[in-house]
């Protein structure tokens, strides 16, 4: 992907690592790209599965801040009316839910309802991608809790 982007003309590519729920970090990032930043993906996550009755706040905490932490902070960080899109992706674990990731699946609806409300944003709700780094960190999406995902998912070989 990254090689594909960089080979494209008329593009001037370049990969940034910050912390996008770091109000600071995200005005350093953004600030110099204004008035020009046309929009925003938001495709970050974080994993903590634990069936229901063993969440943690800090397990609901720490992925709510990878979704709506995320649009929050890019909110405080830069006027987000000024941007033509805000694509969030999203789970079809929000919709279906998935064994083990009640609160995977609350962030996701969660950033779905708040993006909505955007004049410019809507979410995608992504199918699954079976062979991905994040199904396949998860602790809890196993062959058998997958069997109401597999027609909805994809492989990333195509
Ligand atoms: N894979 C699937 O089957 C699937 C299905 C439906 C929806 N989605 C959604 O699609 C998006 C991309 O998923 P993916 O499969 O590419 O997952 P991924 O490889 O795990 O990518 C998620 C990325 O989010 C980053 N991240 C988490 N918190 C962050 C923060 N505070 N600041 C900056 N980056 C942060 C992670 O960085 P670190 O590596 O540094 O932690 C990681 O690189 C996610 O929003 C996911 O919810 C995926």
């Amino acid at each position: 992907m990254y090689r594909y982007l960089k080979s494209l003309p008329g593009i001037d590519f370049r990969l940034e690592a910050v912390d996008a729920t770091s109000l600071m970090a995200m005005k350093n990032l953004c600030g110099p790209l204004q008035p020009n930043l046309g929009g925003c993906f938001i495709l970050s996550a974080v994993l903590a599965d634990h069936v229901f009755q063993h969440l943690s706040q800090e397990e609901f905490e720490k992925v709510y801040a990878s979704k709506s932490g995320v649009l929050r902070t890019l909110q405080e960080a830069i006027d987000i009316s000024s941007l033509d899109f805000v694509i969030a992706f999203s789970s079809i674990s929000g919709l279906f839910g998935t064994q083990g990731q009640t609160n995977y699946a609350a962030a996701n609806t969660a950033l779905d309802e708040e993006t909505s409300r955007l004049a410019d944003g809507f979410s995608f709700i992504c199918p699954g991608i079976l062979d991905s780094t994040l199904m396949l960190a998860s602790e809890s999406v196993t062959e058998k809790n997958l069997d109401h995902f597999i027609e909805w998912s994809m492989s990333a070989e195509g």
